[in-house]
């Protein structure tokens, strides 16, 4: 029998454990050595041939690049494809039309699975069904859904007929998705009545009403996906407003032919928190976007279609799951796991119980779930066969080392390769990963730049460092990088190329990220450098908290900071300054409700951990809060410098304060 552990080395610096890759796995692996040769060869002809094998274009391209209107690029500029027939239609005339692409399980525990055929029938009719709404090439069409198949499909019809989705988390508040509608004007609203989350239905189609009856709207119509009431007897109905996805597309074509549109065309806007308390919405075109989807998907979960069940569990409301369950797996014809609710319903080992029975293959996950895992304890998913599981994948933050290893050791078998992958919302797609096969492991490193991808630790001026701790700088334009953050280029210029702006051969890309490179080269991710914090791996500007904050009749002035959590990775913590007039209610009523209105406000993941209630708050002389003081309090550890304070005996009684609440 074939050995199929991987071989480890330890040296003597701590952490610096390695994980070859076994002969097995090897010589089976999608990925090969050759990929880093070619793309150093040439990097942009390296792309053009990966679009080329795994991208279908209605009209191929004869240019690659073109960086004259840097920081915006065009890749594959003159070419014209048809994204949704790439994630569809050419595997159903390719003859995998029988393949399962969906097994999807809703938390209740009902099922349901979407071969490629069947999925393809349904986005040609949902697609129809847009049309038939009046919605056209480029008009924004905004998706509030659970994780259900109608989620997929409703991406994949928008992206079909050359509009642009803004798919919203379902997690985010009426005022959030507002936000989101009247920036990006959306025509169009598709959401449910509701999904099933910890064995209750959460309500969507009141946040959709809510959100909607704040004044004059772009949007005509709100589409609803039946799922949590089958009689839609709780919901508020807009006549003429609001209808039924099942009623109206019963009543549509089968048939639609898939046009091309140029590479360029826009796809689809996310949004995600900057440093300022506008969330951006990162705009992402089509061509490039698809091809590093595709490529990363492939060769760093090393997809073999045929045989792989791939689960990544992330929501679509987030960008992995715009990349990582839409457009890569499916642009790969690959069959994957959707599931509906949290990985603690009804029971704790509901994820492994999910491998088991549906043999997952490679699993792709964050941290902050890992060591979630890891404090519930070993037996849980000891329960469940997880022998099926052959590669697992890491995204959002840093891994520590100790998660990595448990992840490897107990869910991995001590023989899975564990792959952290580094990216963010605007690069679209994976950057910084070891790839299995080829690649040594490190547990807690992202490693490598992929091939085609070129990264640079950098020192405060914009210099390369051998190694140490510096800035992560993206040096050379990659296909699936933003193209802009829709209706503000000036912020785009901003926020990611003027910091580098003076590079050599043109700007640099600023990711916001510290990092260190170490001895071996390997890049080791640090944290964010700015104002964003990072908690379960999801993305939240402080200023945006800080003004949820102060929007509340209590609140005359508020400061957060995301503060290490051992299991969140960061948490948020609040420090406010009560105005005069409430400050006895809150000395009786203590200021715990100020929690619940972030999230309200924002969404339920921007609920802060603690809300200290405090007289002052450290601010330099010019009047800057100085948040680095504050996460030292949060955090517990000793205050650091405060000589740049206008009044450096603050922070003294700021800790007092903030010790007589704990
Ligand atoms: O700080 C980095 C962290 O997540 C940020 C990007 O967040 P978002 O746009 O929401 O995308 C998350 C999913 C791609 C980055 O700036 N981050 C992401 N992956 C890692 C990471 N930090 C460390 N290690 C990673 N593997």
């Amino acid at each position: 029998m074939t050995d199929t552990r991987e071989s480890s080395t330890r040296d003597n610096a701590a952490h610096s454990e390695r994980f070859a890759p076994s002969a097995e796995f090897a010589a089976g692996a999608v990925a090969s050595r050759d990929l880093y040769d070619a793309a150093e060869a040439d990097r942009l002809e390296f792309w053009a041939d990966q679009s080329r094998q795994l991208i279908h274009w209605h009209k191929p391209f004869t240019e690659v690049l073109d960086w004259s209107g840097a920081p915006v690029a065009r890749w594959f500029g003159d070419g014209e494809l048809n994204v949704a027939y790439n994630c569809l239609d050419r595997h159903v005339l390719a003859g995998n039309g029988d393949r399962v692409a969906l097994h999807w399980e809703g938390e209740p525990g009902d099922t349901r699975t979407l071969t490629y055929a069947e999925l393809t029938a349904e986005v040609k009719r949902a697609a129809n069904l847009l049309t038939s709404l009046g919605i056209r090439h480029g008009d924004r069409v905004a998706i509030y859904l659970p994780m259900i198949p109608e989620a997929v499909i409703a991406m994949l019809a928008v992206a079909r007929i050359g509009a642009v989705h803004s798919v919203v988390f379902g997690g985010f508040s009426a005022e959030s998705l507002r936000a989101r509608i009247d920036d990006a004007q959306a025509k169009l609203v598709i959401t449910a009545d509701g999904s099933w989350r910890k064995g209750k239905v959460s309500p969507l189609k009141p946040a959709v009403d809510a959100a909607l009856e704040r004044g004059e709207t772009t949007v005509e119509h709100l589409l609803v996906v039946r799922r949590a009431w089958p009689d839609g007897e709780k919901l508020n109905w807009v006549q003429g407003r609001d209808l039924w996805w099942d009623e109206e597309i019963a009543q549509v074509d089968a048939d639609h032919v898939a046009r091309g549109f140029e590479a360029e065309n826009p796809l689809f806007i996310l949004y995600t928190s900057g440093t300022t308390g506008k969330p951006k919405g990162i705009l992402h075109t089509s061509g490039g976007y698809l091809t590093q989807a595709a490529f990363t998907h492939r060769n760093v979960f090393d997809l073999h279609p045929e045989s792989d069940v791939y689960w990544c569990t992330a929501d679509v409301g987030w960008i992995t799951g715009h990349s990582y369950v839409v457009y890569g797996p499916l642009a790969n014809g690959a069959t994957q796991l959707l599931y509906e609710g949290t990985p603690d319903a009804p029971g704790p080992g509901r994820w492994w119980e999910l491998i088991e029975k549906y043999g997952v293959t490679i699993l792709y996950t964050a941290p902050t779930a890992i060591r979630s895992f890891m404090k519930a304890g070993r037996d849980i998913p000891e329960r469940s066969d997880l022998s099926s599981l052959r590669l697992l994948g890491s995204v959002g933050e840093p891994i520590n080392p100790e998660a990595w290893l448990w992840y490897r050791s107990v869910i991995g078998g001590d023989s899975t390769p564990v792959v952290d992958t580094w990216w963010q919302t605007e690069t679209g797609g994976i950057m910084i990963s070891a790839l299995p096969g080829v690649t040594e492991t490190k547990p807690g490193a992202a490693q490598v730049p992929l091939p085609g991808i070129s990264v640079e630790v950098v020192d405060d001026a914009g210099e390369p460092i051998e190694h140490g701790d510096g800035l992560l700088a993206v040096t050379k334009p990659w296909p699936g990088m933003l193209r802009g953050i829709w209706g503000d280029p000036e912020r785009y210029v901003e926020t990611y190329w003027s910091r580098f702006a003076d590079a050599p051969d043109g700007p640099w890309y600023f990711a916001g990220d510290g990092a260190r490179k170490d001895e071996d080269g390997d890049i080791w991710l640090l944290g964010r450098v700015d104002d964003v914090m990072n908690v379960s791996g999801h993305r939240l500007s402080t200023a945006e908290i800080e003004s949820a904050l102060v929007a509340h009749p209590w609140v005359a002035e508020a400061a957060v900071v995301g503060a290490s959590d051992e299991t969140t990775g960061q948490a948020v913590v609040a420090f406010v300054i009560i105005r005069a007039r409430h400050r006895e209610t809150v000395s009786a009523e203590g200021a715990d409700s100020l929690r619940g209105h972030v999230a309200e406000q924002i969404g339920a993941i921007a609920r802060p951990r603690q809300v200290f209630v405090v007289d002052e708050l450290p601010k330099t002389r010019s009047g800057k809060i100085m948040r680095r003081l504050l996460r030292d309090l949060a955090e517990g550890r000793e205050i650091g410098d405060t000589t740049t304070l206008a009044d450096t005996t603050v922070m003294q009684i700021i800790t007092d304060e903030v010790n007589d609440s704990r």
